[in-house]
């Protein structure tokens, strides 16, 4: 793989902007529960820079748990409006108070879908937490309870998302060269 700066046309969201609004995320996540313990369930592997970095700035207990997903379709934009789960919880989640967290929100079916699923598991409550969200691709209906960015209809990487599995290590959001990737559809 060639080194990052190939892709990178700007950088959309700069690392310290990131931590600032996280930093505020977790305040508003920690006073919205006040009292009571979380289940942060974070979507795999999109997801983990978030998680980690805002599991820190969180003042009230909580749990974390993993989940992997995978769509019916050719590749990760796909939206087939149908999701696999290719790695399941390992906690149940049955009463607990759900957050889930992911990288960014796009068409909205794989939240979707995630959601339709865990409330078949009869958690107390279930919200959504996500970092990036591209409003404008929406096609499925998603309540978004905590949103770090609204986001151009642009493809980005960094921080967690990936070009073909690489650079999800860079501190920021950044976004990529449209004549140097093709994103999957
Ligand atoms: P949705 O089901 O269309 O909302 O797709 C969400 C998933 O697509 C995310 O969890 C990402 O894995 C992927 N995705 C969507 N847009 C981007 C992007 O701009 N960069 C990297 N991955 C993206
Ligand atoms: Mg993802």
């Amino acid at each position: 793989m060639l080194p990052y700066e190939e892709f990178l046309e700007e950088i959309l969201i700069p690392g310290n902007v990131l931590q600032a609004r996280i930093a505020e995320l977790g305040e508003e996540i920690s006073r919205d529960y006040e009292g009571k313990s979380v289940l942060l369930v974070c979507i795999l592997r999109g997801g983990v820079m978030f998680l980690t970095d805002l599991m820190r700035t969180l003042t009230i207990p909580h749990a974390i748990d993993f989940m992997a997903v995978s769509s019916y379709g050719t590749g990760a934009r796909q939206s087939s409006g149908q999701v696999r789960i290719t790695l399941d919880l390992q906690s149940s989640i049955e009463g607990e108070d759900v957050i889930l967290v992911e990288d960014i929100i796009d068409s909205g079916h794989t939240i979707a879908s995630v959601i339709e699923l865990l409330k078949t598991r009869q958690p107390s409550s279930v919200r959504v937490c996500t970092l990036l969200d591209k409003h404008e691709r929406r096609e499925a209906e998603v309540p978004i309870n905590y949103c770090g960015f609204k986001i151009p209809n642009k493809f980005v990487f960094g921080y967690g998302l990936d070009l073909d599995e690489y650079y999800r290590n860079l501190p920021f959001i950044g976004v990529v060269k449209p004549d140097k990737y093709i994103p999957p559809d």
